[in-house]
């Protein structure tokens, strides 16, 4: 059975190349309103969300991460993991505060992504577009400098808000039993790979990019993973 909302979230294709028109403002919290009704750990709300409209700071982080995205979108929302308000909350009840680790960069981390995609969805619902922009992690500290993020912060990705110039077409993932599995897991084999880099190469056609699907994984994970975020995450006391 499809309904409106399943067939807009089978729609989903992210937007890169956004009109000059920008969303009202009451509009825009209205979105970001239905992002933050997501889930969240416990309802600790472990982030926040930095709203950059001005074009000097969407020009700014451009200049440090030059994704079109970010100078054409309407808003360039920053969701950032955040324990700084989790540090208050703490201090009201003893003096000792453990932010750091794994367990609780997941506890932030998955909030902040639930509520982006609440956002995104309900941009989406509207006629609007929009995509995440993760690889501001690779200038964490800038961004981080450019924002004013304070101890206990880290900014996760970007998501660029606006009225599509351009839809791209909706992606083929992965076949549905290569991801979901009954009862147990099920280990994968190399064919699946291959058949799923051909089906990305034919759906690309000529817009295709240089590489195969399974080149640009290893291009992630065949190498080193890089160090800004972890440098910046200790700068942050949060590793
Ligand atoms: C955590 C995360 C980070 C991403 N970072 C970028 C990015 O830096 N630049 C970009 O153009 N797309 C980025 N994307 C968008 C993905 O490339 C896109 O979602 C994926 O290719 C699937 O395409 P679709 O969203 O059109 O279905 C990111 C997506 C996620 C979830």
């Amino acid at each position: 059975m499809v309904n409106e909302t399943i067939k807009l979230m089978l729609e989903h294709a992210s937007v890169r190349n956004f009109t000059a028109e920008k969303i009202p403002a009451a509009t825009l919290k209205t979105i970001i309103e239905a992002g933050r009704a997501a889930s969240t750990w416990k309802n600790f709300q472990s982030y926040s969300i930095i709203n950059v409209q001005t074009d000097e700071t969407k020009s700014k982080i451009f200049d440090l991460q030059p994704q079109k995205s970010i100078k054409q979108a309407s808003h360039f929302l920053v969701f950032v993991g955040d324990l700084n308000r989790a540090e208050k909350a703490t201090k009201l009840h003893t003096d000792q505060f453990f932010p750091e680790g794994t367990e609780n960069l997941l506890i932030s981390s998955v909030d902040a992504s639930l509520a982006a995609q609440n956002t995104l969805l309900a941009a989406e619902s509207l006629g609007y577009g929009g995509v995440i922009v993760g690889l501001i992690r690779d200038q964490a500290a800038e961004i981080s400098n450019l924002l004013h993020l304070p101890d206990y912060t880290y900014p996760l990705f970007g998501l660029a808000l606006g009225v599509p110039a351009r839809q791209n077409d909706v992606k083929p993932r992965l076949p549905y039993e290569a991801v979901v599995f009954d009862e147990r897991y099920q280990e994968q084999t190399i064919k699946v790979i291959e058949d799923y880099d051909r089906l990305q190469a034919e759906f690309a056609g000529a817009r295709r990019l240089s590489s195969d699907w399974s080149e640009r994984i290893a291009t992630q994970f065949g190498v080193p993973s890089q160090t800004a975020t972890l440098e910046n995450l200790q700068d942050k006391k949060l590793m």
